[in-house]
């Protein structure tokens, strides 16, 4: 089976609309592992806009399963990676603004950089992992750099079925075909594969049964669900707190 990493970023986000300390994306990490997660995932940006540094130093002492840091291949952030040592790295590539990561590493471009900052972590016994586009030139390129996994990008596959998926419609069908693609050529490589990025509980079926596939990462659809159904519950509880009686 694909197993599961859970990406905890945007509870942070919450807590950071308030610039609060709840909710606490460590709580959320411990309890998406007691769901049955295989892994926890957050993106220390260089802005710092929801993961803070010591949210991933406490998340390095309370995580079981395993730490995937994705990050951008900066001297300051390995620099980090390095001293709080998560079980993985996932490089990415980040562009300041965006509201989120918008495509996989330019790998050809900024080959030296991405290689540098693999070596670094890879000699620290950290799994490096590169985050790209299923194109086969990347691909190959990736296998080059001699990182032992690649997460291939979903955003372009997710948006072609935001909703429920067609299998027979076109654009699904072809973005579909790319990742398969690339799952197929990446694994026959030697590379481990994962996925990720877009993907919902209406579209995730597709890519977590790519056999070549073992992991997906999956963050803003779990914890938007995670509010809706958390909802009911959490308003019944400060009606309790006021001193109303359970219904
Ligand atoms: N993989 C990577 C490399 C990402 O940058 C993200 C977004 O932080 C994800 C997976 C998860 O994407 P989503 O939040 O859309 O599930």
């Amino acid at each position: 089976m694909t197993k599961l990493g859970v990406n905890v970023d945007h509870v942070a986000t919450v807590r950071e609309a308030r610039q609060a300390i709840e909710p606490d994306p460590v709580a959320a990490a411990l309890l998406a592992e007691l769901a049955g997660a295989h892994g926890i995932t957050v993106h220390l940006r260089q802005d710092r806009r929801h993961i803070k540094d010591d949210d991933v130093r406490r998340l390095r002492e309370s995580v079981t399963t395993r730490l995937n840091l994705e990050m951008a291949p900066t001297d300051e952030i390995v620099g980090i990676a390095l001293r709080l040592r998560p079980d993985q790295a996932t490089l990415v590539p980040e562009r300041e603004g965006e509201v989120t990561t918008e495509g996989g590493l330019d790998v050809m471009q900024n080959a030296a950089r991405i290689e540098s900052a693999a070596r670094k972590l890879g000699e620290a016994g950290i799994q490096v992992s590169l985050f790209i586009d299923p194109r086969p030139e990347i691909i190959e390129a990736s296998a080059r750099i001699g990182v032992p996994m690649v997460e291939l990008n979903t955003r372009a596959y997710s948006e072609t079925c935001p909703r429920s998926p067609d299998p027979a419609g076109r654009a699904f069908s072809e973005e579909f075909t790319k990742v398969a693609a690339a799952a197929r050529q990446a694994a026959g490589l030697g590379l481990q594969v994962l996925a990720g990025h877009g993907l919902t509980y209406r579209n995730v079926r597709p890519i977590s049964d790519i056999p070549q596939i073992v992991e997906l990462n999956i963050g803003h659809n779990i914890i938007s669900r995670a509010v809706l159904v958390g909802m009911e519950r959490a308003v019944r509880e400060m009606l309790e707190a006021m001193g109303y009686r359970s219904a």
